[in-house]
Order: C-alpha cells, then sequence, then structure tokens
C-alpha cells in the first residue's frame, strides 16, 4: 500500500494515467481516492476540492481525508495550494514552500481529538485530549527538503520559507486584513492549508505544502480586482511544471523517516 501521498489543490485533480480508483471509509466520512505509481513509487492521490471543484474550502472533509490515507498506511503527505502573494516580492508564478503559518480560519473542525473519538494511531487507541507541538518546524523538513530540490531541478522561481496565513473563505481578503497580515510577519495567503497541516501532525504523518503564488492578494496592487479567473489561470499555466514538480519529489523522498513527525505524540497526550 502506499507511503506517500498527494493532496492537489485547485486545478491539480489528477497525476496518473490510469489509476486505481478506491474508497475508503472512515469515522469522519468515505473517501474517494486514486491509487497508481509515479517511477517505482506507490502513491495515493486526493483531490482535495472534489475532481469537479465543487468543495469550497471550509468544507473540505480535512479529517476524512488524513484519516483515510493514515488508514491505508500513508506516512507521508505532500499537498499543494493556490496563494495569493502578500508579500510584494513573490510575483504570480513563483513557487513558495512554507515554513510557517498563522491560522486564520473560524468555523473548522481542526482536530481529532476531540475528548469522545476513538483515534487510532500507529496501533494505538487513543480518546482523549492531545496537543500536539508546531514548534520547531510546522512543516515537515524532510519532505520540504525534497521539494526544495525538485524545484531546484525544474529551474523554475520559488522561494524556500515563507508564512502562510490561512482564512476561511469562500471571499478573498479585504485590503485591510492583508495590511494586517502583512504587519503580522505573512508573506503568502490561502484558504485550504489549515487544518490539513495540523491533522497530519495529530496523526504523526509528514506534511508540507508546495504553494503557487498566483495573484497578488487584494490591496497589494492598489485597487485592482482580484478574480477568481485570474488565479484560475495562472495556477493553470503553471500546472504541467507543479505535476512534475510533485512527481520528482514523490522520487526524491527517503524511504525511511528521519524527521521527529513519527513521534508527534511523544508528550502530548493530555488524557491518558
Ligand atoms: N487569497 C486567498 N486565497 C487565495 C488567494 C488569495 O489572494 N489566491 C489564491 N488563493
Amino acid at each position: 500500500m502506499p507511503r506517500v501521498a498527494i493532496i492537489g489543490g485547485s486545478g491539480f485533480y489528477s497525476i496518473f494515467e490510469n489509476p486505481e480508483q478506491k474508497e475508503v471509509k472512515t469515522p469522519f466520512g468515505d473517501v474517494f481516492l486514486d491509487i497508481g505509481r509515479i517511477r517505482n513509487v506507490e502513491v495515493a492521490f486526493i483531490a482535495r476540492h472534489g475532481k469537479k471543484h465543487d468543495i469550497p474550502p471550509a468544507k473540505v472533509n480535512y479529517k476524512a481525508n488524513l484519516y483515510a490515507l493514515k488508514q491505508i498506511g500513508v506516512e507521508r503527505v505532500i499537498a499543494t495550494n493556490a496563494v495569493g502573494a502578500i508579500n510584494p516580492s513573490l510575483e504570480p508564478g513563483t513557487f513558495v514552500v512554507p515554513d510557517d503559518f498563522i491560522d486564520f480560519t473560524k468555523n473548522r473542525d481542526s482536530t481529532f481529538y476531540d475528548g469522545k473519538t476513538e483515534i487510532v494511531v500507529n496501533g494505538r487507541v487513543l480518546k482523549g485530549v492531545v496537543h500536539v507541538s508546531m514548534t520547531p518546524d510546522p512543516y515537515c523538513p524532510e519532505i520540504r527538503r525534497s521539494i526544495l530540490q525538485a524545484l531546484k531541478e525544474a529551474g523554475v522561481k520559488f522561494r524556500d520559507g515563507g508564512v502562510y496565513v490561512v482564512t476561511e473563505g469562500n471571499r478573498f481578503e479585504t485590503p485591510a486584513e492583508i495590511k494586517a497580515f502583512s504587519y503580522l510577519g505573512g508573506d503568502v495567503v490561502g484558504m485550504t492549508g489549515v487544518p490539513e497541516v495540523v491533522l497530519a501532525r495529530e496523526l504523526a504523518m509528514c506534511y508540507a505544502t508546495l504553494c503557487l503564488v498566483t495573484n497578488y492578494a487584494a490591496g497589494v496592487q492598489g485597487s485592482k480586482k482580484l478574480t477568481h479567473d485570474e488565479v484560475a489561470e495562472i495556477y493553470e499555466r503553471n500546472l504541467r511544471y507543479l505535476r512534475d514538480i510533485v512527481a520528482r519529489t514523490v522520487e526524491l523522498i527517503p524511504i525511511s523517516r528521519s524527521c521527529s513527525c513519527g513521534k508527534a505524540l511523544e508528550g502530548a497526550i493530555a488524557s491518558k
């Protein structure tokens, strides 16, 4: 079964030619995923917004997606996200591999550990309260390294590191919000990075994301109106690179883990 998974964001709905399609049942809902091979590695693929892009950011079943991947044996997740640039030096078409995030989501179910649901992690049944650490690395350093190596090889424009601000959506942000996020240290803004990254850590999985800047965020270019069509166009134009970079990342990820993501639950369990 696959050890590696890809979660594709807006516009990225498939990666295999003839995937095996699988339905995985979880306590949080059923998940449809593709299973295929990239070179010699077996990989699972989930289209975050559905194959027809009919699931809005706040309605994505993040818990079911991550739990389904965990159930089939996935340890490492490579995600992709479309983002707007808060930092004006990140022009559209630039790839960013964030190394931190700020959570401005409002109404999302962001934890597996609600005190009553039984969660199985690496054969251990947990039911209670768990506080995972996001320090020192909110994103898996090993997956980040592989993404960065793939970006270097691809010869595309990219930024190593940056703070990803995650908003609730569906609307784009106001200029004042983006100004505030800029003061807070945000570099890029999107709607889907949280709770995915948190839920992966709660299941002791490795997770990192490859962001593609599709636009300057609200107000960064004065009073210019921001449209989804503009976001979709830049994304589509770069999709070929995105697919290749993700596929190369899969190949570059070391088989055994040398990061600490697998130990995320050590010292994190409040109600034992
Ligand atoms: N804001 C929020 N989400 C986004 C943006 C943005 O500017 N661009 C792409 N996804």
